[in-house]
């Protein structure tokens, strides 16, 4: 089968395309897929360009969608045919966090889908959304599993509540998605005006260039007649984290999940407590998280924004689109 593997010393020119011996049959409790698509995130691109540590000829990519060829003697859930798309932890099913780190992501701490087949435990996958195509299911693995945690899981969204979304990359343009569909106001950010009036037109009801604004977080207070939003969607990290600060209320919620910005840096811990404010981390969720927004996409017909779609021997370009901040949404692979 096909796959390709990084030399991460290289950064993207060491991206390789391999052919590697067939996976074989599924074991008891195991699935066979034939993978479609990948999409690609961030944590991806720090992994094949080395600035992530992982192993030399490491099959890189998160997210996997595909469809079942061959179930194990003890797999009920599935079965040849159904289309599936894999999770971010492969043992965390349900319940709270209890891992730190990237030690069983694939593509990361073990290898990932950036190839043909993968034999692998059935409970790593779940279904796909009704109707989707692999393309699409692919994009909820990371990205769209982070969005609904921050939102729904941790922030507890309700119709009425406002939402600020930074940028436009994927976890961005989903939790936009997600708050709206759920009733939610978005005020989102972005460095391009042409990417402001496409936020618009997805039903943001303020757009602002944190370019052209550096003091963002006071114009998010200035929309919200003084108050601040309910829930700040963080992606990225030390260099925006105190205008979040800013832009949140008192009480509000901060879901921190980005380093667009950097690895480490001050945070305005007196101001985060004065407002009394709920910063909370969160690595993307569990397999009862995903399960959970795929049911809420069927219910409400939702479909993902993929920007721009790549061949497998290609995915070194699709990580320099995604590099170069073109994008709009998400970026996949499909073979
Ligand atoms: N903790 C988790 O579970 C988790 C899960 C997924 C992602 N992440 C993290 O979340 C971040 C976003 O991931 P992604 O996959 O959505 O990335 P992505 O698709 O590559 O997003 C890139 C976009 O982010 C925006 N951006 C860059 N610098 C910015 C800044 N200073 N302020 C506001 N926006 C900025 C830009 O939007 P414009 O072009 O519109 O300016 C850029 O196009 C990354 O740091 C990633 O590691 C964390």
């Amino acid at each position: 089968m096909k796959a390709i593997q990084t030399r991460p010393h290289r950064g993207l020119d060491g991206l390789t395309l391999v052919d590697l011996p067939d996976p074989g049959e599924p074991g008891p409790d195991a699935i066979r897929v034939r993978v479609h698509a990948t999409s690609l995130n961030f944590h991806d691109l720090g992994v094949v360009t080395g600035r992530l540590p992982a192993v030399d000829r490491r099959i890189p990519m998160a997210d996997g969608a595909g469809v079942v060829e061959a179930v194990g003697s003890e797999v009920t859930e599935f079965k040849p045919g159904d289309h599936v798309v894999s999770t971010f932890f492969p043992t965390w099913l349900d319940g709270e966090a209890t891992l730190a780190g990237f030690a069983t992501t694939p593509g990361d701490g073990i290898d990932g889908f950036a190839r043909e087949v993968v034999v692998a435990p059935a409970t790593s996958f779940t279904r796909a959304p009704a109707g989707w195509s692999h393309a699409a299911a692919a994009t909820l693995t990371t990205a769209g599993v982070t969005a609904w945690r921050a939102l729904v899981v941790n922030g507890g969204l309700k119709v009425g509540d406002s939402v600020l979304v930074l940028g436009t990359g994927g976890v961005s343009i989903f939790a936009l998605q997600i708050a709206r569909a759920m009733g939610a106001t978005v005020i989102a950010t972005s460095s391009s005006d042409q990417k402001l009036e496409r936020l618009r037109a997805m039903g943001a009801a303020h757009v602002i260039n944190y370019r052209q604004d550096e003091n963002w977080g006071d114009r998010v207070r200035d929309l919200t007649g003084g108050a601040g939003v309910d829930h700040v969607v963080e992606v990225g990290g030390p260099g925006t984290l105190a205008q979040s600060i800013k832009a949140a209320r008192v009480g509000g919620h901060i879901s921190l999940i980005g380093v667009l910005t950097g690895m480490a840096g001050d945070v305005p811990t007196a101001i985060l407590m004065a407002r009394q404010q709920r910063l909370q981390g969160l690595i993307v969720g569990s397999r009862r998280h995903q399960l959970d927004l795929i049911r809420g996409i069927d219910a409400v017909h939702g479909h993902p924004v993929i920007d721009r779609s790549f061949p497998l021997a290609e995915l070194a370009d699709a990580f320099r689109l995604q590099e170069s901040g073109g994008h709009f949404g998400k970026i996949v692979v499909e073979y």
